[in-house]
């Protein structure tokens, strides 16, 4: 009960304010953690994660368990192998739970609005990590902590244009897609297709998910191989996705990274190693470390302080040279 009017009257006093200045609040509250400050120890907080599809996923579960633990916050975790219901499934059974805060990454951009509600008439605060949800009403959630995907795009459609700068053939170019409906497939393909589409001679000859599986990765590859007559690149929207491409070019006869130019995103030790060895030509990076940052993010709203409504993770990129440099101090 008193959650609930907390979470009413912050939301009423955001109202006030934004409708006094005319402008769009920059920053939000948990709207319940005014209400009371909980020792660390007491505050749960429910995360719903996608899966483990990838290595990139694996050791961002295992950063955000790490990081919970030494932070001594309470930590109820479920696996939704990928699959939505699955996630509202759990971020329902969080809800009966009572616990103090829901955290996900949402497999698809599409279809929370129902649950979302529940969540917020029940005063728990949303936080979602590493993938956004595309819905109109963003009093659904307090803040998304997670990588600019367009951006990452573009950074590898910009290294291709730079690459090919001199050359004037079409260069025939095959990108494997993640996970259909989901955020970083669809702003990754939207960032890399704006970085080339200046040059008529790059053309994406074919597009198919692999769903962020180095075994989907395989298998499109080994199709594309088959129906394409040439292939001069690959824009794999993940590591292992690229790596299960590496797997279908060498059975093919062919050398990867030299008959066929990878791209791909996230920078996992796989990848890298692949990268280092000449096997992948460039990786953007996606950084799955945002344990640190999720352990801030509710501590400060325990203490009744805002947090920004976007948080954007800050990355780089690695060519062949900068990854055999990075290699040896990669944590994950
Ligand atoms: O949402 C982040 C993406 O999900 C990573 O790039 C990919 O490896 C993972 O499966």
């Amino acid at each position: 009960m008193k959650k609930t009017i907390g979470l009413f009257l912050a939301g009423a006093l955001t109202l006030a304010m934004t409708a006094c200045s005319g402008a769009t609040p920059a920053a939000t509250t948990s709207g319940a953690a005014g209400t009371g400050k909980k020792a660390l120890t007491d505050i749960v907080v429910g995360f719903a994660q996608v899966g483990a599809e990838s290595g990139w996923r694996t050791a961002n579960t295992k950063d955000i368990q790490d990081s919970f633990k030494t932070a001594g916050i309470q930590l109820k975790f479920s696996d939704a192998q990928q699959k939505q219901e699955n996630q509202i499934k759990a971020i329902r059974s969080y809800i009966q739970q009572q616990v103090d805060y829901i955290a996900f990454s949402p497999v698809v951009q599409t279809g929370w609005d129902a649950v979302l509600g529940e969540a917020k008439a029940a005063g728990i605060p949303v936080l979602l990590t590493d993938r956004a949800v595309d819905s109109k009403d963003t009093s659904l959630y307090v803040t998304f902590l997670g990588s600019d995907f367009v951006l990452e795009g573009k950074k590898a459609g910009e290294w291709l244009v730079e690459q090919y700068k001199d050359k004037t053939d079409p260069v025939s170019i095959v990108q494997l897609e993640g996970t259909t409906g989901s955020a970083p497939a669809i702003d990754r393909a939207t960032g890399f297709a704006d970085a080339i589409k200046a040059e008529s001679k790059f053309k994406v000859v074919a597009s198919q998910t692999g769903d962020f599986t180095r075994a989907g990765g395989k298998q499109v590859m080994e199709a594309m191989l088959k129906s394409q007559k040439s292939i001069d690149v690959v824009y794999a929207h993940n590591d292992d996705m690229g790596l299960g491409a590496i797997e279908a070019i060498e059975a093919a006869g062919k050398v990867p990274g030299k008959d066929i130019k990878i791209i791909t995103v996230d920078a996992v030790k796989d990848g890298m190693t692949a990268l280092s060895e000449g096997k992948i030509n460039f990786i953007v990076e996606c950084s799955p470390l945002l344990g640190k940052q999720m352990i801030e993010i509710v501590t400060k709203l325990n203490n009744g302080e805002t947090v920004p409504a976007r948080i954007v993770t800050e990355e780089t990129t690695f060519t062949q040279e900068q990854a055999k440099a990075a290699l040896p101090d990669r944590k994950y």
